[in-house]
Parts: structure tokens; sequence; C-alpha cells
């Protein structure tokens, strides 16, 4: 749905063209996975696929809300009764960056938002991130706060966090917020310093394809906050204040420490293999060695499936047939237990990979997967 369609249906709705119409993209994530709350760093790109929102301020106190892709009335909310943990649905995102402006002590003094989006749900590609950005960003700029992308995605983050109740880190919405074009976006978490690494694979004959496995299994979100728990404690009982601050060159001296703490061994050997893979993987892009990362994501998966154990069975069977049938390195990517895998190949065997995949799917008795080609889009911007 382009920005046309979103001002016709807000000016249905609300019954005026909206002041402006602004999108943020859902993301895929390269390498560097659950190392964003441990300070450490991360590799996404955003997709082609983004959330739009029609927006128009308002001056009576309240925030009113409608999606194209849920449908339904327009949702009333009132900005002096939005409150953390108070809604369940889809309107906790939106109501949650309103909040957290508020809350942050910007003056905002309510809205018309029409939503509609492309980026899949559930699939661990940041619909969510998307979804909070693109309100963010259209705030920021009708009420002329002046604020950083960084900022704006520091924001959402905590939105998520206490707002909507998620304890996620803040790849994606940095992702959503700062991704450039063609490039890919090495982020330190702990300061959110950041370097756009080019990654132009067409022009050297690869792809990039993204495996949505349309599983989201039911206890992710539990899931998620264990690992994080783990890491924390792991983190703790090493006296530092982040994983991050442990380096790979005495891994092995940390891991001895821990003794027979098994599970935070193995969270920990996770998360500082990890943040050394993405120093390797931008070492690599810079010396123009791209097909070399390959190896480097599969190494990726099998320390998310054995280390950190966030895979399942649909992502295994992805990185396996891929690898299976000539792909360059393929892995989970997101938080896991269900959503989508990326495999990095060369162009010309893409279309053998793609029914390679689907009929191992078959094959299992298991959902035909989507697949589709990620090339490296624009971060959040106005289109009006
Ligand atoms: C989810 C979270 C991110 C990050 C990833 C795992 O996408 O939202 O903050 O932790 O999982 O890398």
């Amino acid at each position: 749905m382009g920005a046309q369609r979103v001002t016709e249906r807000f000016a249905e709705l609300y019954g005026a063209p909206p002041q402006g119409v602004w999108a943020a993209p859902g993301r895929v994530n390269l390498i560097g996975e659950h190392t964003d709350y441990n300070d450490g760093f991360v590799m996404p790109f955003a997709l082609p696929h983004r959330t739009l929102a029609a927006v128009s301020r308002r001056d009576d106190g309240l925030l009113r809300l409608h999606s194209a892709d849920v449908g339904g009335e327009v949702v009333e909310l009132r900005l002096d009764a939005l409150a953390p943990g108070t809604d369940h649905g889809w309107t906790a995102y939106p109501a949650g960056v309103v909040w957290a402006l508020i809350e942050a002590g910007h003056e905002i003094t309510g809205a018309d938002v029409h939503l509609s989006s492309t980026v899949p749900t559930g699939a661990g590609l940041s619909s969510s991130a998307a979804l909070e950005v693109v309100v963010a960003l259209a705030l920021n700029d009708l009420y002329d706060l002046g604020l950083e992308r960084w900022r704006l995605a520091r924001l959402c983050q905590r939105a998520e966090n206490v707002y909507v109740g998620a304890p996620t880190g803040i790849m994606d919405q940095t992702a959503s917020a700062c991704c450039e074009e063609g490039h890919a976006l090495f982020l330190d978490t702990r300061d959110l310093s950041q370097r756009q690494i080019p990654f132009d694979l067409a022009a050297e004959g690869l792809r990039l394809l993204v495996v949505d496995t349309q599983v989201e299994h039911a206890h992710s979100g539990g899931e998620y906050g264990k690992r994080r728990a783990g890491c924390e404690k792991g983190a703790a009982l090493l006296g530092v204040d982040a994983l991050r601050d442990i380096p790979h060159a005495g891994l092995d001296a940390a891991l001895a420490r821990l003794g027979d703490e098994e599970e935070v061994v193995r969270l920990v050997r996770h998360v500082v293999t990890e943040d050394h893979r993405v120093e390797r993987v931008v070492g690599l892009l810079r010396a123009g060695e791209t097909r070399a990362i390959g190896p480097v994501l599969t190494e990726g998966h099998a320390s998310l499936r054995d280390d950190f154990r966030v895979s399942c069975r649909e992502l295994d069977l992805v990185v396996d047939t891929a690898l299976a049938h000539g792909a360059l390195g393929a892995r989970m990517t997101g938080g896991g237990f269900g959503g989508s895998a990326i495999v990095l190949a060369e162009a010309t065997d893409v279309d053998a990979l793609t029914k390679a995949i689907e009929e191992a799917f078959t094959a299992a008795g298991l959902t035909t997967p989507r697949v589709f080609e990620a090339t490296p889009s624009p971060g959040a911007h106005p289109l009006s």
C-alpha cells in the first residue's frame, strides 16, 4: 500500500487529509544475535518491507489509532490514561511510543494515526519496531521535537520494554530508525555508535534470501527473558557490567571461572563468540571478501542452536538444506524459536535452493516457508 492509499484512507477515517505520511522498515539481522542486551555488536539492515503511517496532530488530548491490517473501528485513547501494562493488543505499540515521549517530557497533545504495513508479523523481521519507529518519527516531525534517530530508537525500546512489557534489546528499533539503503548497520549497542558498511550483494553476483518459516513457537516470549536473565547472571558471576566486557581472547579463562555453571557457560560462550563474529564479518566486508562471510554466518547458527538454544526444527531444516544445496552460509535471524532464517547464496543458485528448501519442508510435513530476497533498503523517512 502506497502513500496515496494511506492518505485517502486517513481522509475517509478522520474527515481530512493527514499532515504527513512516514515510512519505517522491518529489518533482517546479518550477524550479532542476542548480543544487543549484552551491550554487544549487531549488524542488521533494513528490508524493503515497511510500515506507513498517515498522521495529523490533535490538541484535545486524544490519540486515535487505526490499522489497515487489523481493520475494525478507530481506537480512541486518552493521553492522560495511557499507562504501562494496560493494553495487550496492537495499539500498545503506537500508544507506548506516545507514552514514552510524554514521559520523557515532550509535549504531545494528541494525534490521529492510520497505519498500513507490509512487514510480515511474527516472522522475526521487526514488525513491532517498524510500527513504533514510524509513529515516533511522525510525532518528532509534527511536534518539532528535534530528536536524533538514536534517541527515537531508545524511546521506542522503552515503549516496548515498559509499556508493552517485552524485554527486548535496542537492535530492532535502531535498525528501523538508522539503516541506510545499500548498507548494513554496524552498531555498538553500548553507546549506539554506528558505522554504515556498504553491502551490495547484487554487484558481486550474490543474494541474501530470507526464509520465513511461518512458525512462531508459543514459548518464545518467556524463553527470551530467561536467556537475558542467564546472560545477566553470567556477567554478575564474572564481575563485569555486561558480557560485552569479556574479550574473545579471554573467553577460555572466563569459562573456567564459571566452573560447573553449565547453562551460563553456554550462554556466555555464545555471546562472546558472536560479538567476535560480528567483528570478523565487518573485517571481511571491508576487505571485499563477501563470500567469506558465509561460514561465519553458519558458525553463528551452530552457536545459537547448540549453546544459546534458541533455534528450532524448522530453522535448522532451512539451514541444513541450504548448506547441502550449495549455500555459502545460513543462519537463523532474530530472536529465534521460529521466525526466519537467512541464506547467503550465489545468484545462480537461488532457484535451486528455494526449490530444495520448499521440497524439504513438504517432505517433513511442514507448511511451505515464504522465501524472498532481501536488499538493504532505506531506514525510516518522511514520504510527504
Ligand atoms: C529480538 C529482539 C532484539 C534482539 C534479537 C536477538 O529481535 O527484539 O532486541 O535481542 O531478538 O538478537
